[in-house]
């Protein structure tokens, strides 16, 4: 089986001539939880945002499932597999629950049923279907946006920082929530600041300093290295 998402000697920045990420090169098999970790600035969210076709790409090569999406659009990525979740202004505040997802839905032309099987997956976005998403907690507002990214049937998830802001709980919540999505077969690469919870839920784990990964290994064998804590993460070990 081909991997999920295979990233290539990934270049990609804001501006020409000014990489951010430089050579990042990293693939995650298909049904992998994968954390891409990192000081502030070394590019993670870069990364993904390149991948999702919102950051130009200089050279390298992105594959979905085995598909060459490198510099496609963002607005085609969901109808090739890609799923999406910005660090912020994720939902539609002012629209309700239910029709951020309609909205998706039809843009996507999601068929019949998925609405439901998302409702299910979300009972308390059902419960709360009628309220605009800009009324709801943190949490819930998060669970609006894994859900609207979810619409497409996704063959990979990828969130960037889906802990911010939120409380210890309603983190705990929220990364239960994506390992049930993992559970539903979709491959999930996470970007987070909080190491310690990044590290629970994910099999992998790369370290991305200065636009390119330093370290890709086992979660659990990344959270037991001291090394890499001291240098790389030891501010957000203690906070954690
Ligand atoms: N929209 C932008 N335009 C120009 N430069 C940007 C933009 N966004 C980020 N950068 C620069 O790209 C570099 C990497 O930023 P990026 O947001 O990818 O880092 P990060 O690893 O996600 O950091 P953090 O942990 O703080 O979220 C930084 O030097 C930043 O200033
Ligand atoms: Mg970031």
């Amino acid at each position: 089986m081909s991997d999920a998402l295979a990233i290539e000697m990934l270049e990609a920045g804001y501006e020409p001539g000014l990489p951010i990420v430089r050579g990042a090169s990293l693939t995650i098999g298909t049904g992998e939880i994968v954390a891409i970790l990192g000081p502030n600035g070394a590019g993670k969210s870069t990364l993904i945002k390149a991948v999702a076709g919102l950051v130009p790409i200089s050279s390298g090569r992105v594959e979905l499932t085995g598909r060459d999406i490198t510099g496609r659009p963002a607005h085609l990525l969901p109808h090739e597999g890609l799923g999406f979740v910005p660090q912020t202004e994720n939902v539609f505040a002012k629209l309700t629950v239910a029709e951020n997802l309609e909205l998706a839905a039809a843009i996507l032309k999601a068929p019949r049923g998925r609405l439901s099987a998302l409702y299910d997956l979300f009972p308390d976005l059902a419960r709360q279907r009628n309220l605009p998403a800009g009324r709801l907690s943190g949490g819930q507002r998060q669970m609006v946006a894994i859900a609207r990214a979810l619409v497409g049937a996704p063959k990979v998830l990828m969130l960037d920082e889906p802990s911010a802001g939120l409380s210890p709980k309603l983190v705990g919540i929220v990364f239960d929530k994506l390992v049930e999505v993992r559970k539903s077969g979709v491959t999930i690469v996470l970007v987070e600041q909080n190491v310690k919870v990044a590290l629970a839920i994910a099999d992998r784990a790369a370290v991305l300093v200065e636009g390119r990964e330093r370290i890709v290994e086992k979660a659990d064998a990344l959270a037991d290295d001291p090394q890499v804590a001291a240098i790389y993460l030891g501010r957000q070990r203690e906070r954690a």
